[in-house]
């Protein structure tokens, strides 16, 4: 700041002139107008009333001025400085409300608007529980085998030991795949069916690989039936093979209980077998687990009656027995050496009393709300 000197005159010193004041303010006036967002508005903001604006540096020769033309400069630029500052607060509001009516419109969530994200949907409790089985056998060093679902006569039956005529195959109400139409004639029989179980399976297995022979085959299978609560013509089923040296019953035994006790948890878990017919086992029997919801207390206990056994304390689940040894020798397997133990049982019952499906129609409409309690449990 330069010295007082008597001699000066505000009007004198260009900075300080009427004329230089108004235009320096009306020069911010303008720039604040100018400025089309509060950036720009910042940068005014700085050049019109920092310390380095020409109202900040006019407003610092005041001080060299002689006392008597203080007064009248000090008011003048104190003058234009509020107005300055008055404009710019002004902008200031302006740009802030206009930014934040903005932000409103730019970040507004339409809370009614259809979301566009596709809801997951679940994997089939029937995947998923093959999945379990599967996983208990794989566990114990078995393999999963495969098979076709249009599948060979002889295979799906005539090497299981059911004779053209065997009334057991009239019982698999069997859904033929016709042959080539002869012209004019009749479809021939093509010698295929889809298969009626996943039994033709063991018979694969034991053609392809030399015993000892630990297989499990979880798969899909056929039969005529109507669609109702309680039956679909297209089901699942899995079937276990053991084939090896001085295999029993006892085995078969014992890998049931494990098995009932791997999938149902717990204690008191066990297979019962009750004598029974199967043309590709002998001795042959049906397999029945203990009750998994009352373990067998609703027995003879009208108290504690359990509907998922129907108080009988036992849930039926399918069938087995020792391999037939005419089905080991029509697989090229010596009957001297080897014997085998085979189960098989339907997946759809098995998820009917585990989860209390009641409707086996709902497990093949594929409706994803019947799904989705089931979860992603892979
Ligand atoms: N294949 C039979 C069925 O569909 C079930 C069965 C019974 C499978 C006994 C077996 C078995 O492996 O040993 O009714």
């Amino acid at each position: 700041m330069s010295a007082p000197n008597k001699s000066y005159d505000p009007v004198e010193v260009e900075a300080l002139k009427p004329e230089e004041i108004e235009r320096m303010r009306d020069e911010a006036l303008a720039a604040f107008a100018a400025a089309g967002g509060l950036d720009a508005l910042h940068e005014a903001k700085i050049a019109h009333t920092g310390p380095a604006s020409p109202l900040a540096l006019a407003n610092r020769e005041i001080g060299a001025l002689p006392p008597h033309a203080k007064a009248e400069a000090g008011k003048r630029v104190g003058q234009a400085r509020g107005a300055v500052n008055r404009s710019l607060a002004a902008r200031q509001a302006e740009l802030e409300a206009e930014r934040d009516a903005r932000v409103l419109v730019e970040e507004a969530v339409d809370v009614t608007l259809p979301y566009d994200r596709t809801p997951s949907g679940a994997r089939h409790p029937l995947t998923t529980l093959s999945e379990r089985i599967e996983d208990v056998f794989t566990a114990m060093g078995y393999e999963v085998a495969e098979g076709p679902e249009a599948e060979t006569e002889w295979l799906n039956f005539d090497a299981l030991n059911i004779a053209a005529d065997h009334p057991a195959r009239g019982e698999h109400d069997t859904f033929f795949v016709r042959g080539a139409r002869r012209p004019g004639g009749e479809a021939a029989g093509s010698g295929v069916v889809l298969r009626t179980h996943t039994s033709p399976v063991q018979v694969r297995s034991m053609l392809d690989r030399e015993p000892p022979l630990y297989v499990i085959c979880p798969g899909r299978v056929y039969r005529t039936d109507d669609l109702d609560a309680t039956h679909t013509p297209v089901f699942h089923q899995v079937e276990l093979l053991a084939v090896d040296e001085g295999l029993t019953m006892a085995d078969l035994k014992g890998t049931l209980d494990h098995m009932v006790r791997a999938l149902f948890g717990g204690e008191g878990m066990q297979t019962r077998l009750r004598p029974n017919f199967f043309p590709f086992t002998e001795p042959s029997a049906e397999m029945d687990m203990v009750c998994y919801v009352c373990r067998g207390e609703s027995v003879g206990n009208p108290d504690r009656p359990c509907r998922t056994c129907s108080s009988e304390g036992w849930i039926e689940l399918g069938g087995c027995g020792m391999v037939n040894p005419k089905v080991l020798t029509a697989c090229g397997v010596d009957p001297g050496k080897y014997s085998g133990f085979a189960f098989g049982f339907g997946i759809e019952r098995m998820l009917m009393f585990r989860h209390n499906v009641e409707d086996m129609r709902d497990m093949v409409e594929g409706d994803v709300r019947f799904t989705r309690p089931f979860g992603m449990e892979i």
